[in-house]
């Protein structure tokens, strides 16, 4: 629940409107071409990683599916979310890959796959306990000899204070907008994302949007310690990209072994 310190406009779940009722705006927010060079860099990483074959792959937290957008070329994609409204984005866009309700703490489908792919949804893990959870889900679905890849937003040891901003248009519709990652409070496992959007129909401004994600910021020792009490054999890797900051990044090649 929202409490008396909770700023003017933050919901009951954090996440409700912009993955909620504005989920169909969400391809204005973050496109999937945006997704194409880190997608690249995920096959990569799964596949220098798991035993072969690496066909099937289980993502947890898909949102709209951009980097499924990419990876199904390669692989075959099951989708989980937990917002309804993304899951419908997603299927328009990658209407050939199995969509799933769930959360990823909790979500069991009774199978395994080659691989299980967390993309920056882990970061909705705010506490060790969710974490653990998360990673858990990961194991039971990865087949002995698979492969499971975290990629959080941020570690512990390399956050820092950030802003930036984008949108895109599709002729009739139009979204800006502005986040600002920042961490309130230093001494505890999580940092804010506050975002701003204006939405733009037709030639006027028809909504601005103000909202707060709460994401968890845990320590890389922490992150290996869950990974191994899962069952993983894990270890960190650097994240290459044009965009990020070469050591700022890392993310967790997890092996279930044999
Ligand atoms: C930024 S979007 C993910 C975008 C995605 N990485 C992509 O490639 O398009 C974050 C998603 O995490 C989902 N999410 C947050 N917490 C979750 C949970 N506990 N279980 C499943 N999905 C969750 C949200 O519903 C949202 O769709």
């Amino acid at each position: 629940m929202a409490n008396d310190d909770t700023p003017r406009g933050i919901a009951d779940r954090p996440d409700d409107v912009i993955y909620g009722e504005l989920a169909d705006w969400w391809p204005l927010l973050s496109s999937a071409e945006h997704y194409l060079e880190e997608a690249h860099a995920y096959r990569a990483l799964l596949l220098d990683a798991g035993d072969a074959p690496l066909r099937t792959v289980l993502e947890l937290g898909s949102g709209g599916g951009g980097n499924a957008s990419h990876l199904k070329l390669d692989f075959s994609m099951t989708l989980v979310d937990r917002a309804p409204g993304m899951l419908g984005v997603s299927r328009a866009l990658n209407p050939e890959c199995e969509h799933v309700l769930g959360d990823m703490r909790t979500v069991r489908l009774d199978r395994m796959f080659d691989a299980v792919f967390v993309h920056d949804a882990v970061s909705y893990m705010t506490s060790l306990d969710d974490l653990a959870a998360a990673v858990r889900t990961a194991f039971v679905h990865c087949r002995p000899g698979g492969v499971a890849l975290f990629a959080p937003d941020a570690l512990r040891e390399t956050f820092r204070e950030t802003t930036n901003c984008g949108g895109n248009e599709d002729g009739a519709r139009a979204l800006r907008y502005l986040q600002w990652l920042w961490d309130p409070d230093p001494t505890d496992d999580t940092y804010v994302a506050d975002w701003v959007c204006l939405l733009r129909e037709g030639r006027a401004i028809s909504r601005t949007v103000y909202e707060r994600h709460v994401f968890g910021l845990f320590a890389r020792a922490d992150w290996l310690r869950i990974l191994a009490d899962a069952g993983f054999v894990a270890r960190a890797r650097p994240f290459v990209h044009s965009q990020v900051e070469p050591g700022s990044l890392e993310v967790f090649v997890a092996r279930r072994p044999r």
